[in-house]
């Protein structure tokens, strides 16, 4: 097991504007981690993903495969295993021709392929397919058989660009259950890029979250859900709603805002928030997190509801808070509520996090 370094690395396209599509990345994955990169399309989640793999090189900075500086080696020179979203694999050839494509162009012997490709096909689930076409497969399988392909060449990093974007919703549920255990029990260091943060936070054991090239921060599900570096992390993960509050009192981790009701609460902040009495706070608040009820003395707000989302697990109420849109996630929503309704919400401080803008 290897872990894999990105320092500085950012890359530029030729005739594209003068804005980077990765810029100044620095992250390391560790030896048998499982990494997800995580932003809306056009991030730079592939260009770093293909730099990776060395597809492209990068304008600058350097990239590490434990001691090896990797940044201007060819990919076959790397033994980086890959997967795609759209499976690219080779339609006319069997299950197990598909399989034993790497083994064959690394010159291992036949005996040792036929033996690799069953091992291979029994971790994936697909003892037995060998023999199979690919077109004889489901979506699911298809994408197992090109886990399976990128498996037996044991690599020494997984990279894996979307690769549950073809699947339906139940199907992609089940398959990155499937694709962590598979990685759990090869141990191999892996990169997972998607767009999809409920299914970054399903698997990674830590995410980069990016926009415009850039990471935004770095951290375990956990941190990067309860812990939101800033205003655009903690709308990305999990639509958390950031208001705009006066701060009455600072501390080294908390500071005290107040609230439009004119309640003053006290809420997280990171180390180093900077902030002052008289400056104005971005402070996440989590839809799961706030509740009805509550009045003006405690740490609640007011408004009418302006819209309702009924999505079976919860009631998605939006309330709008002097011209503010506050969406709470309710699960026991009171039956009848109408649009126009005037209504407390009670936010739970502990709850509560300061982030940058
Ligand atoms: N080959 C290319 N030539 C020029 N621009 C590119 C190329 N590939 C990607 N880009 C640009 O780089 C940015 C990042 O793209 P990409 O890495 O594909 O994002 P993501 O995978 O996060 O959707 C986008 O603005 C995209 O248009
Ligand atoms: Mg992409």
């Amino acid at each position: 097991m290897i872990d894999v370094r990105l320092t500085a690395v950012s890359k530029r396209f030729a005739k594209s504007s003068d804005s980077a599509a990765v810029d100044d990345v620095t992250v390391t994955i560790g030896a048998g981690e499982f990494f997800t990169l995580l932003g809306p399309s056009g991030c730079g989640k592939t260009t770093t993903l293909r730099m990776v793999a060395g597809f492209y090189f990068p304008t600058s900075g350097h990239i590490h495969f434990g001691d090896d500086d990797v940044t201007h080696w060819t990919p076959n020179k790397r033994d980086t295993g890959m997967v795609f979203q759209n499976y690219a694999l080779f339609p006319h050839m069997t299950v197990a021709q598909n399989v034993a494509y790497g083994l064959k162009v690394r010159r291992v012997s036949r005996a040792d392929q036929a033996r690799r490709v069953e091992e291979a096909l029994a971790q994936v689930h697909l003892a037995g397919y060998g023999d199979r076409r690919i077109d004889a497969l489901s979506g699911g399988q298809q994408q197992r058989v090109a886990l399976a392909r990128a498996l037996v060449i044991r690599p020494r990093t997984m990279l894996l660009d979307e690769p549950l974007s073809n699947l339906d919703a139940k199907l992609r549920e089940e398959t990155r259950a499937e694709i962590r255990r598979i990685q759990r029990e090869s141990g191999t260091t892996s990169i997972y890029v998607t767009h999809d943060q409920a299914e970054a936070m399903a698997m990674s054991d830590r995410i980069a979250v990016m926009e415009s090239g850039r990471v935004q921060q770095v951290g375990t599900p956990h941190e990067v859900y309860y812990q939101p570096a800033n205003a655009f992390v903690a709308r990305f993960i999990g639509r958390s709603n950031v208001l705009s509050l006066p701060v009455t009192g600072a501390g080294e981790q908390r500071v005290q805002v107040r609230l439009p009701g004119g309640a003053s609460i006290e809420v997280g902040a990171p180390a180093g928030h900077g902030l002052a009495e008289g400056d104005t706070a971005l402070v996440s608040a989590r839809p799961e997190h706030i509740a009805l009820g509550g009045d003006d003395d405690t740490a609640s707000l007011r408004g009418r509801v302006s819209h309702v989302e009924f999505t079976g697990m919860a009631t998605h109420v939006t309330v709008d808070v002097d011209g503010d849109e506050v969406m709470a996630a309710l699960v026991d929503a009171p039956a009848g509520m109408a649009l126009g309704d005037v209504v407390g919400l009670r936010l739970v401080p502990e709850r509560l996090w300061v982030v940058k803008p």
